[in-house]
C-alpha cells in the first residue's frame, strides 16, 4: 500500500503547531510554537492576542516544519486541520491556511476534532487494543470516553461545571502561583502533605464529575485565613487539594473501566503530565491488569502531531470535508 503523509494543523488555543505523520503512525517532524510566556503576565490565555500571534507565526511554523522532514508541501496526501472545539479566533487561522492549502494542491481536508487528537497522542505510544477508555483531562475538559474501534467515540461521562484543568488553574491563582497552575500545584503537592479538610468533589454512581465546589472551597479557606491574619501552608493545601481531584478521577475511571470490560485505559490532555494522577493510575492498572497507555510529557498538552495521527483513522472512515468547513468553538467528539 502506498505510505501516507499528511500534514497536521493545530491551533485552538495559544499553540502554533505543525506536523507530518506517516501512515498514523511515524512522525516525521514537528514544531509547537508555544505563546504561553506571552500570555503569562495576564494570568491566562487572551484571545484576541492568541489569534493575532497565530497569525504571525503560522508560515514560520509551516515552513519549519517541512524542512525538517525534508520534504515539499507537493509530497504531502492529506492536509488535516482542528476544526475545534476551540478558541474561535484562534482555530480560524489554521482552519483557513489548511483550506488554502488543500484547494492549491488539491488534496483531501481532513477535519479533525481537538479531543480526538489528545486521545490518538496515545497511539504515538502503544496500538489501541478495544474497547477501551480514554480520560480526558484538559485545560477545557474532563471526559470519559468509549471507543469499541477506531475513530468511534461515545461519551459516557463529563465535567458538569470547570474542567479540572481549569479548576488547577483557578486554585493556582488564589494562591499566587504564575500562569498555568497546573504544573505547579503538582509540584508543590509532592513536597507537602493532605491536611486541610477540603470536600471531596461529586461522589455518585454517574461517570460525571464536578469540581467548581472543591475549588471555590479552597478560594474560601485561602481568603478566610487571610482575614485573621493565618499564613497557609501552600504544600500542605496544594497536597489535599491534589489528592480530592485524583480521588474522583481515579474512582469514576476505575468504575467505568469495570461497568465497561475494558482491555486499555487511556489519558490524555494537560493534566495527564500530572505526576500524581499518572502514579496513582499505574498502581490501579497494576492492581486490576489493565493495560495503561499515557502519552510522554510533551504530547500531554496541545500539539500538531496527535491531530496528524488522528487525521489518518478519520481519512480511513471517509471523514473529509469541503472548503464550506467552519471553526466550531463547541462540538461534540461523538459522530
Ligand atoms: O490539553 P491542554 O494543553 O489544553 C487544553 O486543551 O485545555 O491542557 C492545559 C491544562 C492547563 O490547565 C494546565 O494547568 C494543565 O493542563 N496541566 C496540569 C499539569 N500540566 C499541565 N495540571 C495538573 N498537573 C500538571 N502536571
Ligand atoms: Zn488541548
Amino acid at each position: 500500500m502506498k505510505d501516507v503523509y499528511i500534514l497536521a494543523i493545530e491551533t485552538s488555543c495559544d499553540e502554533t503547531s505543525a506536523s507530518i505523520i506517516k501512515n498514523g503512525s511515524k512522525e516525521i517532524s514537528t514544531v509547537v510554537l508555544s505563546q504561553m510566556d506571552i500570555h503569562k503576565q495576564y494570568g491566562g490565555v487572551v484571545p484576541e492576542i492568541a489569534s493575532r500571534h497565530h497569525i504571525r507565526n503560522i508560515t514560520l511554523v509551516l515552513e519549519e516544519t517541512l524542512q525538517k522532514a525534508k520534504m515539499k508541501m507537493k509530497q504531502i496526501d492529506a492536509f488535516a486541520v482542528t476544526y475545534g472545539p476551540g478558541l474561535i479566533g484562534s482555530l480560524l487561522i489554521g482552519l483557513q491556511t489548511a483550506k488554502t492549502l488543500s484547494f492549491i494542491y488539491q488534496k483531501p481536508l481532513i477535519p479533525v476534532h481537538h479531543i480526538a487528537g489528545h486521545i490518538y497522542a496515545n497511539q504515538l505510544e502503544k496500538d489501541f487494543s478495544f474497547p477501551l477508555i480514554c480520560l480526558v483531562v484538559s485545560g477545557g475538559h474532563t471526559d470519559l470516553i468509549y471507543m469499541d474501534g477506531h475513530y468511534s467515540f461515545k461519551k459516557i461521562g463529563s465535567t458538569l461545571d470547570d474542567a479540572v484543568g481549569e479548576s488547577y488553574d483557578k486554585v493556582a491563582r488564589v494562591m499566587g502561583l504564575d500562569y498555568p497552575g497546573g504544573p505547579l500545584v503538582d509540584k508543590l503537592a509532592a513536597q507537602g502533605q493532605d491536611t486541610y479538610d477540603l470536600p471531596m468533589p461529586l461522589d455518585d454512581d454517574t461517570y460525571n464529575f464536578s469540581f467548581s465546589g472543591l475549588k471555590s472551597a479552597v478560594v474560601n479557606l485561602v481568603h478566610n485565613e487571610k482575614q485573621i491574619g493565618n499564613d497557609i501552608v501552600v504544600e500542605n493545601l496544594a497536597c489535599s487539594f491534589q489528592n480530592r481531584v485524583i480521588d474522583i478521577l481515579v474512582k469514576k475511571t476505575m468504575q467505568a473501566i469495570k461497568e465497561y470490560k475494558v482491555k486499555q485505559l487511556l489519558v490524555s490532555g494537560g493534566v495527564a503530565a500530572n505526576r500524581g494522577l499518572r502514579e496513582r493510575l499505574k498502581e490501579e492498572c497494576k492492581k486490576h491488569q489493565i493495560d495503561l497507555v499515557i502519552p510522554r510529557i510533551n504530547y500531554c498538552t496541545d500539539n500538531a502531531a496527535m491531530i496528524g495521527v488522528a487525521a489518518y483513522y478519520a481519512y480511513q472512515r471517509d471523514i473529509i470535508a469541503d472548503l464550506t468547513l467552519d471553526s466550531k468553538a463547541v462540538t461534540n467528539i461523538e459522530l
